[in-house]
């Protein structure tokens, strides 16, 4: 009997881009989806970008740009790269919309029906300059414990410890470096605690893994603290009905981001989204990283519960992304984007690699990246794709790419690899992709053994017919090969689909077998993976993370003629990144007198800046040249658009400007010290 579902990933920031970690999430989850699509079901996956608060507001502001603009353009860039990685959502919104706010209204005012929203006056840090409220974040301070300088407001990197950021010694802003103060505020809170009793019985019912329900027992032990579920303005959110100032902390708001992406599909599909979400008609399941299950696991049923609507079936919480056992690291080049990625590889390696990882359970799973690429080549491109590929180029080539009926030998091979449809289908409906693919390849492995038995490739030349059998067999093995392998690569299929002339596959075809049918000529399904290409993409991803300024002010330019400017410690100067650079493209700004527009190429890393060198340089004879630029410079506004950094050069100014640029052998990107 088909099932009816609903099925979200976590909401991404819009303060950044996607990246490898974050992807096995919307892998993970995209798998399920295209299974339970496969079997017939109807399922439809949501998601959206989380677009309010704090740090979006801030970088905003940094670049020089509303709020609006920006979670604009992280939303096109956020939707191509899940479309590259085809990752296909039935609909990706944001948070940002009015149904969101109509939702969360809706919810909010329910919990104040209930009784279960309580006003408290709290202190907390303000910053005066800025005239804004900082989150602990955006607090920086020395660590009351180890004394490690520049550590955040509410953790210490260098030594652990935990505190409140009225702890920190000698605290600043981290928006305008000036010591914040405290300042008093009434907040709204939720009180998660009346919904206690109802919670146990959620989870009694099989709200999550057996394996998270250890921790929400520590949290219970520990008693369910009130959520302060408000911000005072400046903030970028919504306004909590009556208030003139006040907004909806930004993670109310965000998981009713998954209503809101719900309701707006069924507003344009003609479906009923109170029938969808609240009838009980529909499954709904949630995959979340563990980081966030706080959230998911209380604050959002319990929110739920006080509005009286649906709780979802299930959370699934999955584990983070290590690379080399290590968590991603700037420096080291595995931070890497999702774009980054896709310059350099096949998506498809990398939803293969994470499928062989992923078991279901909490677990953080690796990414080696030598065995990224020997599995990638051994299984995918040597076994599954290799079986294909060595007899469907033969069957167009020598016999008319016509299939005949498979030949009796491959009676008992065709025959398990139906049987095997029940475990395979067990495996991907409990999320153990890892298991799934095991006996996918191990049944591929028994499939090229037939055909190294039979080697059509000799029984060409005395019997074509009876090869034609034996390669009728071939295919249909590989083609119920990809019927198992189509969640997990969408577009190999698709190929396939293609090359053997039929209607997109699902799990119900494994009944049936082809024959006597008329295929296309073969197209390559699947390159090799390239170590260098790997290693490159790496290269590509290492920068320095721009230690965070603090200082707000521009900086003033100085010239030969100018007196030493005041002493500087090496530690001073160590912030100051500066790379070799290549002028890639220079062009006049129109209305200003003596600035170039420079698009620089940091040896993978762009940046744009504005340099006041019009009167000594030409802008065509500064392509290719090699300069000096400061990289980690605060962008900066100007009034002909956004300045990500400066390049260095000597002179008095006017005509007498000198460039800075290094001997021969220096490459773009390398850092000068
Ligand atoms: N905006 C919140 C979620 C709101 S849901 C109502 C958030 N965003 S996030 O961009 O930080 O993360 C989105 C999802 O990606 C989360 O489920 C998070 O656990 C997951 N991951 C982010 N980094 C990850 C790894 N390095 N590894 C695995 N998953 C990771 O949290
Ligand atoms: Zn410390």
């Amino acid at each position: 009997m088909s099932r009816k579902m609903l099925v979200t990933s976590a909401l991404p920031y819009a303060n950044g881009p996607i990246h490898i970690g974050h992807l096995v999430e919307y892998l993970q989850t995209d798998i399920w989806v295209r299974f339970q699509k496969a079997c017939g079901n109807t399922c439809y996956y949501f998601c959206a970008d989380d677009t309010h608060g704090t740090p979006v507001m801030i970088r905003a502001k940094n670049e020089g740009t509303m709020p609006e603009e920006l979670i604009a353009r992280v939303h096109r860039e956020h939707v191509q790269d899940f479309s590259d990685f085809q990752i296909a959502f039935d609909n990706y919104y944001t948070t940002h919309s009015e149904e969101n706010r109509q939702l969360s209204e809706r919810i909010y005012t329910g919990a104040l029906k209930a009784g279960s929203i309580v006003k408290k006056t709290i202190q907390q840090a303000y910053d005066e300059q800025e005239q804004m409220w900082l989150p602990d974040r955006y607090i920086k301070g020395t660590c009351p414990r180890c004394r490690a300088e520049n550590q955040y407001g509410d953790s210490c990197d260098v030594c652990g410890a935990h505190y409140q950021a009225t702890e920190l010694i000698n605290p600043v802003s981290a928006v305008s470096g000036k010591p914040p103060i405290l300042k008093e505020s009434t907040h709204y809170f939720f009180k998660l605690s009346d919904y206690a009793d109802a919670l146990k019985k959620l989870f009694e019912a099989g709200y999550v893994q057996e394996s998270v329900k250890n921790k929400l027992d520590e949290w219970f032990a520990t008693g369910l603290k009130d959520w302060d579920i408000s911000r005072d303005g400046p903030y970028f959110g919504f306004k909590i009905p009556g208030e003139e100032n006040k907004y909806f902390y930004v993670w109310l708001d965000a998981p009713i981001g998954y209503m809101a992406s719900c309701k707006n599909y069924c507003d344009r599909h003609g479906l009923d989204f109170e029938q969808v979400w609240n009838s009980g008609e529909y499954e709904i399941y949630h995959f979340i990283g563990k980081d966030i299950m706080y959230f998911h696991a209380l604050f959002w049923p319990a929110l739920l519960m006080a509005a009286k609507m649906r709780c979802p079936d299930k959370l699934f919480v999955h584990g983070f992304l290590t690379v080399n056992g290590q968590k991603m690291s700037k420096s080291k080049g595995t931070f890497i984007t999702a774009r980054t990625y896709l310059n350099h590889l096949d998506p498809q390696y990398l939803r293969y690699y994470y499928a062989t990882k992923l078991s279901g359970d909490v677990g953080d799973i690796d990414l080696n990246v030598n065995d990224f690429v020997n599995r990638v080549n051994a299984d995918l491109v040597g076994k599954l794709a290799n079986l294909p590929s060595r007899s469907g180029p033969m069957l167009t080539k020598h016999l008319d790419g016509k299939l005949g009926r498979p030949d009796d030998s491959a009676a008992d091979l065709l025959e398990e690899l139906r049987h095997a449809k029940q475990a395979i289908v067990e495996n991907y409906e409990t999320l153990n992709y890892a298991a799934a693919l095991r006996l996918i390849c191990t049944l591929a492995d028994k499939c090229n053994k037939y055909v190294e038995d039979h080697q059509p490739w000799a029984l060409i030349k005395t019997d074509p017919e009876k090869t034609r059998a034996v390669l009728t067999a071939v295919l249909n093995a590989a083609r119920l090969l990809t019927i198992y392998l189509k969640p997990v690569l969408p577009a190999f299929a698709e190929k396939m689909e293609r090359f053997l002339n039929i209607p997109p596959l699902t799990f119900a075809d494994t009944e049936t077998t082809l024959e006597n049918h008329v295929i296309n000529n073969f197209e390559r399904l699947i390159e090799r993976m390239d170590q260098k290409k790997v290693d490159a993409m790496i290269e590509d991803s290492k920068q320095n993370t721009p230690p965070e300024t603090t200082d707000t002010s521009a900086p003033s330019e100085a010239t030969l003629e100018e007196p030493l400017a005041a002493e500087c410690t090496i530690d001073d100067f160590m912030k100051v990144d500066l790379r070799i650079a290549k002028v890639v493209k220079a062009s006049a700004v129109e209305g200003a007198d003596k600035l170039l527009s420079l698009e620089l190429d940091l040896g993978g890393l762009k940046r744009h800046v504005f340099a006041g060198i019009s009167k000594a340089y030409k802008p065509e004879d500064l392509i290719g040249r090699l300069v000096v630029c400061v990289a980690n410079l605060k962008p900066r506004k100007m009034k002909f658009g956004l300045s990500e950094g400066m390049v260095c050069a000597a002179g008095a100014g006017g005509s007498e400007v000198f460039l800075i640029s290094p001997d021969p052998g220096a490459k773009p990107g390398q850092r000068v010290h």
